[in-house]
Parts: C-alpha cells; structure tokens; sequence
C-alpha cells in the first residue's frame, strides 16, 4: 500500500534529543493536568526542558507554580495568534481543555474551535506531535452534547495529519477529584442520597495512571496514530460509587435512586444554582451509555500501566472527609463561622 500524506507525515515524526523535552501543555491548571506536571517534572528529574502551561488564572494555580521547568504564563489560547506563539518550537503539545458544563456555543468552543486552532498553530509552525485527551464514548451519535463535541474534537485532530494520540479516560478519581469526594461530603451533610441515573455504570481510572499514560504516550512513537481507553480494573454503577464514597468517609447514608423526570429536574435545579452543578441534563444525557471500556481499542496495559483499584487510593483518602464540612455547617449555625 502507498503511504498517504497523512502516514508520511506520521512517519516522519521523531522525538529531538533523547525524548520530547519541550512541551506545550493545554489544560495544566486543571486536576488531570497537575498530576501530568508531577509526571513531566519526575520524569526529567526537575531538569528537563521547560513545561508551559497557559492559564487564564494562573495565580490560582499555586500547585504547580513552584515545580521545577513548569513556566505558567496568563494566556488566552482562543485566540489564535497567541496559541500559534504558544506552539511554535515545541517538541509537542498535550491539550487536556475541556469543560463539563455549558452552552452548546461554549462546548463548540473548547471541545472543537480550540483543536481546530491547535491544529493550525501545529501546521504553521511545523510541530506535529499532539497528545490529545478526551473522553470515554466520545461519538459523533453520542447522547450528550460534551460526548459530541468530543468526539468532533478529536476528529479535527485526525483529520490534520498530526502525528496524534488521543486517550479516553472514564471517570477519573484521585485525591482532589470533584466526584467522590463531593459525594463524600455530601453525605456528611444529608441524610440520604437522592441520585439520578443510579444505575449509570462506569470504570474509573486513577488519575495517576491517566497522567502517567499521557507522559507514556509522548514517549513512544508507537502510540501515535492510537486511541487508547483509560480504564481502571472494575466497573461500578453510580450508586456503588457514591456508597462506597459513604462508607470510606465514615457517613455512607442511603441512596435513593430517583426515576427518570424527577433526576431531570433535581440536574435542572441545580443547572440553576451558582457554581459548577454537580449534575446537569447533559451530564445525565452522557450517562444513557456505559462510560465502560468497549474493548475495540488498547487500554492501560498497552502503555505498561497497571491500572490502580479504587478503593487503595480513595478508602484511605476519603477517611474523615466531610468533618469539616460538617462542623462549618455547626459553627456558622452557631454563629462562630
Ligand atoms: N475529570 C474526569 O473525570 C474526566 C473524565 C474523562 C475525561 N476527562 C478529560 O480529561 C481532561 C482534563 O480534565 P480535568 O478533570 O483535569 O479538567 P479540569 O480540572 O476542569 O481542568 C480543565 C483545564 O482546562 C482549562 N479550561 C477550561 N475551560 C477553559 C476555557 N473555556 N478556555 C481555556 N481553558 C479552559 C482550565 O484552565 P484555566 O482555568 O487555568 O485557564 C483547566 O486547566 C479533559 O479533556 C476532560 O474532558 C476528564
């Protein structure tokens, strides 16, 4: 078979020096992404090339600002000058933006405007290595509309020639993950656990191994051109995930599984409050299909990891979350807080 234009360029690629050193990475701020920086510093020993990771607040990234060759800047990568400056003389770019919840418009723009400009930026400047990380059941056909533009994301990505890897983690947990420990200290507060789509499955994955998996990836020229599923070694349904969240903080209460209609209009209330909702219509619309591996792709294995079970990181983790909680709910009822 004759190579096409994609697979020469494809080829073509080679680590500089000894292994990819100078790295853009998108989305560095967020929980995935600090991990990813600890990966990146261990790995050159805290004296590699530099890491640069734009933010729109970086001073509320405190975490990864005093780590060895982490250069975070204040940068706006929507706009396309600035990322093309970003980019250019990079050895690769790790993108991991992407947002939950929002508008249509506003999941156009991070899930699928920003890769596109990517791409461009990685065409004009001649970078061609892109780790690309986005979601489990990310389909054109998905039922969500963060599944859709996911999946439109990366399709940009391909269909750029870029010497890619994508990887699609399932839901990630770790120490400062905003799923169990939320339902951690919620449970400290109320007494039952009214929960919509309960029966929802998934196979969650640490976020240690996620990052280790990208840090992997832009190691081995055989990873690109792959999609990789990032699952960890059994599969819950949300209902185990949020006793399980009870039971290792010490305040497991009762989940009641809501129907269908009432779950949509607990996920619409909350779509209303301030903050980010910890449910909304299109998170519930994501959850009509099992966030599971589907086996037609690689998984963690492939990379040399070996996923990490849930319950050794989070049950020693979660122990004794939600007292504070609890006891600023006391004291502001008492007037102390
Ligand atoms: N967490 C999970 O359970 C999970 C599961 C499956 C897939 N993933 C995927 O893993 C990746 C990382 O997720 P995460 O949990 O680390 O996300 P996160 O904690 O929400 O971090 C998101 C990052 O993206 C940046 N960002 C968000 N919205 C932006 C916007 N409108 N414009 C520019 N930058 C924006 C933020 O940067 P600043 O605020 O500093 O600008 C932050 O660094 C994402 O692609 C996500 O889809 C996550």
């Amino acid at each position: 078979m004759t190579p096409g234009p994609k697979r020469l360029r494809e080829a073509s690629w080679q680590p500089q020096r000894t292994g990819v050193s100078n790295i853009l990475l998108l989305g560095g701020t967020g929980f995935v992404g600090r991990a990813v920086c600890d990966k990146l510093v261990e790995r050159s020993g805290g004296s590699g090339g530099p890491v640069t990771v734009p933010s729109r607040q970086p001073q509320r990234a405190k975490a990864i600002q005093l780590l060895p060759t982490i250069q975070l800047h204040k940068a706006d990568i929507h706009d396309e000058a600035t990322l093309t400056r970003l980019v250019a003389g990079r050895d690769a770019v790790i993108n991991l933006v992407a947002t939950l919840h929002g508008s249509e418009a506003e999941l156009q723009r991070v899930h699928v405007e920003l890769p596109r400009k990517l791409a461009r930026a990685c065409l004009a400047t001649g970078v061609r290595r892109v780790v690309h990380v986005s979601a489990l059941g990310a389909a054109e056909g998905a039922p969500s509309r963060y599944l859709r533009t996911k999946a439109q994301g990366e399709a940009v990505l391909r269909d750029a020639g870029l010497a890619l890897t994508v990887l699609r983690p399932s839901v990630i947990f770790g120490a400062e993950d905003r799923f169990l420990n939320l339902f951690a200290k919620l449970q400290a507060l109320f007494p039952v656990m009214p929960l919509a789509c309960a029966d929802a499955r998934f196979q969650p994955v640490w976020v240690n191994d996620v990052a280790q998996a990208i840090v992997t990836a832009l190691d081995r020229h055989d990873s690109i051109g792959h999609t990789y599923e990032c699952v960890g070694p059994r599969v819950y349904t949300l209902a185990d995930l949020v006793r399980m969240a009870g039971r290792w903080s010490g305040h497991e209460r009762p989940v009641v599984a809501l129907p269908a209609a009432l779950g949509r209009l607990q996920a619409m209330l909350m779509e209303w409050l301030p903050g980010e909702p910890l449910m909304s219509r299109d998170n519930m619309d994501s959850m009509q299909v099992a966030n599971v591996a589907s086996g037609a792709a690689p998984g963690l294995e492939a990379l040399g990891i070996a996923p990490t079970a849930i319950q050794s990181v989070m049950a020693p983790w979660l122990a004794g979350v939600g007292e504070a909680t609890r006891l600023d709910v006391w004291r502001r009822g008492a007037g102390r807080a």
